[in-house]
């Protein structure tokens, strides 16, 4: 008999300009159908369980003829992002059913995968709850890990400006740099997020809404050594006034620019030379082949030990992954979003 079940699904339906609208740039489809007993021709039949939203997801949003490191959305088609699955049926002899599996999913109830490349069985031994493979244990994590270790260049005793710090990627930075022996500056958009930051173990903490981001740097007396910046534009402008001679821009990411059209003009990159700094883009995807192997032998433990703390925010299905977005943009997000899609598979 076959079993023909609902397979809603989240369809990117509009370039959107600005920020992205739910129910415009995405839409829910309800009339996608998957049938659960259907010959999987050597693939695997994987329930969605919860999928990350992440700040780049923006950028996929775009014209399918615009050029960057992650492909775009296609209009009609389901958007996708990291995930975690639960394998209900598997003709592939690598994966059986009831493992939990990582890798990118559609945002979708149920999606066959014949292309298992990208997945990887989630062995779990420290026993974490699967939503922190999408944010302290996932990319993000990955992002400041690796990156730090990269590109830091960090030594006891200096100095690091982080922004966005309340976030899942700055969040561990402070962490990481913290337990290097560094001074961490730290700032973010709202009292609720600096006071998450102090207790991550910052030295000095600011709204960046509230106070200036320069003359919060200028009344700490001295410059900073290493700026991770997430942000750009003015922020970017600001630390590099800050920096100290022969300091490191480590550039994860730029937000203020996601959803402008018109990038932000820097008018003071003239002390990349006369400060003698070094500034370091990077995306953590080109990353993983070499570094992946140690992060999980070595993070999943500093989080299981209370070495390294996290929060998250879970939002409910498609409606809540289209608004976790929206909100991850906004600055309304607290702690690492994800979308939970199957409750009682978590
Ligand atoms: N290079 C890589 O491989 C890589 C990998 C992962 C992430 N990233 C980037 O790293 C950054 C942090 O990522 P994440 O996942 O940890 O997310 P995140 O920090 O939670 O990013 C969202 C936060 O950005 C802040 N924000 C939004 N608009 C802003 C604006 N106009 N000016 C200043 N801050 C703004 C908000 O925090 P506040 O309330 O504090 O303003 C918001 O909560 C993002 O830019 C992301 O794209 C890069």
């Amino acid at each position: 008999m076959p079993s023909i079940v609902p397979n809603n699904r989240l369809v990117f339906n509009k370039v959107p300009t600005g920020y992205p609208v739910p129910g415009e740039t995405t839409r829910i489809d309800t009339n996608e159908k998957i049938d659960l007993d259907a010959p999987l021709n050597g693939g695997v039949l994987i329930k969605v369980v919860v999928v990350a939203i992440d700040p780049y997801l923006r950028g996929r949003m775009r014209d399918a003829s615009i050029k960057s490191y992650a492909p775009p959305f296609l209009l009609g088609e389901p958007i996708t992002n990291f995930g975690v699955g639960l394998v209900i049926r598997s003709e592939n002899p690598n994966f059986k059913q009831g493992d939990r599996v990582y890798g990118t999913f559609e945002f979708q109830k149920y999606v066959i995968k014949h292309d298992t490349s990208n997945l990887i069985v989630l062995k779990n031994e420290e026993k974490l709850p699967w939503t922190a493979y999408l944010g302290v244990c996932g990319m993000p994590g990955q992002t400041a890990y690796i990156g730090w270790k990269l590109y830091a260049q960090a030594k006891k005793g200096e100095t690091v400006f982080v922004t966005t710090a309340a976030g899942p990627v700055g969040s561990n930075v402070v962490q990481i740099a913290k337990s290097e022996g560094l001074k961490v500056i730290a700032s973010a958009g709202s009292d609720e997020k600096v006071e998450f930051i102090k207790s991550l173990g910052a030295d000095v903490v600011f709204n960046y809404k509230k106070k200036d981001t320069l003359e919060a740097l200028k009344e700490l007396g001295h410059g900073i050594d290493i700026y991770w910046d997430h942000v750009g534009g003015k922020m970017l402008e600001d630390a590099l006034s800050a920096m100290n001679d022969f300091g490191r821009i480590v550039v994860c990411g730029a937000i203020a620019g996601y959803n402008n059209d018109k990038p932000y003009a820097i008018s003071n990159l003239h002390y990349v030379l006369t400060k003698r700094l070094t500034m370091h883009g990077f995306i953590v995807l080109d990353l993983l082949k070499d570094h992946i192997q140690e992060f999980y032998s070595e993070y999943p433990k500093r989080i299981t030990s209370g070495q390294v703390k996290h929060h998250e925010q879970i939002y409910k299905g498609l409606e809540g992954a289209e608004q976790a977005l929206l909100d991850t943009l906004k600055g309304d997000n607290q702690g690492k979003p994800v979308a939970v899609l199957s409750e009682e598979d978590l």
